[in-house]
């Protein structure tokens, strides 16, 4: 199979994360920070190996200030409704995921105001518009880096100084960045970085994380054993224990740690310059084919490797059908998990067909999927 769904998890792996993970299971598939045995004290160094990898392809300055959990989904759940508290404002924007508006929806039963501000219909925000969003109870900003919709990237920098200006924190969902587009925490101004391990990292499902800046104190939505303070009935404050309970993902954490460390030696500039081309290359075809209607920017500069489009009238579901029974091409298709993003972009009845590309993917990987395009097209149109 050609795999461009790379934005909902990406396939294959390096051999690395394989490896490392088969390392956990065979050899310390024991309790990490539970018991001082040797097995214990292996698995625990492994974890504390991944967060550091992970502060340092961030530039996150404490690695206890990395909680590890299942995906972004969960990071997202954890920084929203550990940080607002009823009375507080928070703005977003339309180009939104549902891991970020439904715990923001739900928030507004319990007394938190939400200003969503309206992106262009490439999805792409004003940061003037999101600055007049603000108000003297404004607490958080929580934004996508890039939407999983049409891959437009969001002017991080520029919103993350408007919120140090206005003393307002940043939440970031990297879920379409993390890996694959260079973050740094510190020059971003971001005050909490919420990442998935799957996609652009190059790890296991089932892996992801949540960067809090030392200071802000979350209120966990889980409590439970750490592995220390254990005579306490209170969760311990100390991090990363105060947002982690219960038994890690050993051997998923030690994948996507070995992941992180693969993609520091290839370089995200490098995963970034290939994705790039990829899409580029895709985009200066696709559009020149009758019928195809391509949303989000058409700059490849302006986006990640992910591209929706749609075929005259054609059912989204039944391109991607084709696609994947005639030519073999894995894509997804329908609204994806964001209808926010579709609304604003004018595809919230029709869908669209994604096509998302990674580090693996190759120019004749391009070329098949153009090719398949192009008949697709000319038997429709
Ligand atoms: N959030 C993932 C996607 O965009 C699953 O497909």
């Amino acid at each position: 199979m050609i795999y461009l769904d790379n934005a909902a998890t990406t396939w294959p792996k390096p051999p690395v994360v394989i490896e490392a993970m088969e390392k956990v299971l065979t050899q310390m598939g024991a309790n990490p920070g539970r018991a001082a045995h040797g097995m214990a004290l292996m698995a625990s160094r492994t974890i504390v190996k991944a967060r550091e990898s992970i502060a340092r392809l961030f530039n996150i300055p404490d690695a206890s200030c990395i909680v590890f959990g299942p995906n972004a989904t969960f990071a997202l759940n954890q920084a929203i409704k550990g940080f607002l508290k009823p009375g507080d404002h928070v703005v977003t924007t339309s180009m939104e995921h549902n891991s970020v508006f439904r715990p923001l929806w739900s928030l507004q039963k319990q007394g938190v105001k939400m200003s969503i501000v309206q992106c262009s219909e490439t999805g792409q925000l004003d940061v003037e518009k999101l600055e007049k969003a603000l108000q003297p109870n404004t607490a958080l900003i929580v934004m996508t880096h890039a939407s999983n919709v049409t891959g437009t990237l969001l002017p991080v920098k520029e919103v993350g100084e408007v919120a140090t200006a206005r003393g307002v924190k940043l939440l970031l969902d990297a879920a379409q960045t993390a890996g694959v587009y260079p973050i740094d925490v510190q020059k971003l101004h971001i005050d909490m970085l919420a990442f998935p391990g799957h996609k652009g990292l190059l790890g296991p499902q089932g892996t992801g994380g949540l960067y809090v800046r030392e200071g802000i104190e979350l209120i966990p939505l889980l409590e439970g054993g750490t592995g220390g303070n254990s005579e306490s009935p209170e969760q311990p404050q100390v991090m990363p224990d105060r947002l982690e309970s219960g038994t890690h993902n050993t051997a998923g954490i030690a994948g996507l740690g070995a992941a992180v460390d693969y993609i520091m030696e290839q370089t995200v500039d490098k995963v970034r310059r290939h994705e790039l081309e990829l899409v580029a290359h895709f985009l200066d075809e696709v559009k020149k084919m009758p019928g195809i209607t391509i949303y989000g920017p058409q700059n490849p500069e302006q986006k990640v490797g992910v591209v929706s489009l749609n075929v005259a009238n054609a059912d989204c579901g039944e391109i991607g059908y084709l696609l994947d029974q005639v030519y073999g091409i894995g894509v997804r298709t329908g609204l994806h998990c964001a209808p926010n993003a579709h609304r604003t972009i004018g595809t919230l009845e029709s869908g669209t067909v994604r096509v998302s590309f990674s580090y693996f993917n190759t120019h004749d990987d391009v070329e098949q999927c153009l090719k398949a395009f192009s008949e697709i097209a000319r038997n429709l149109v």
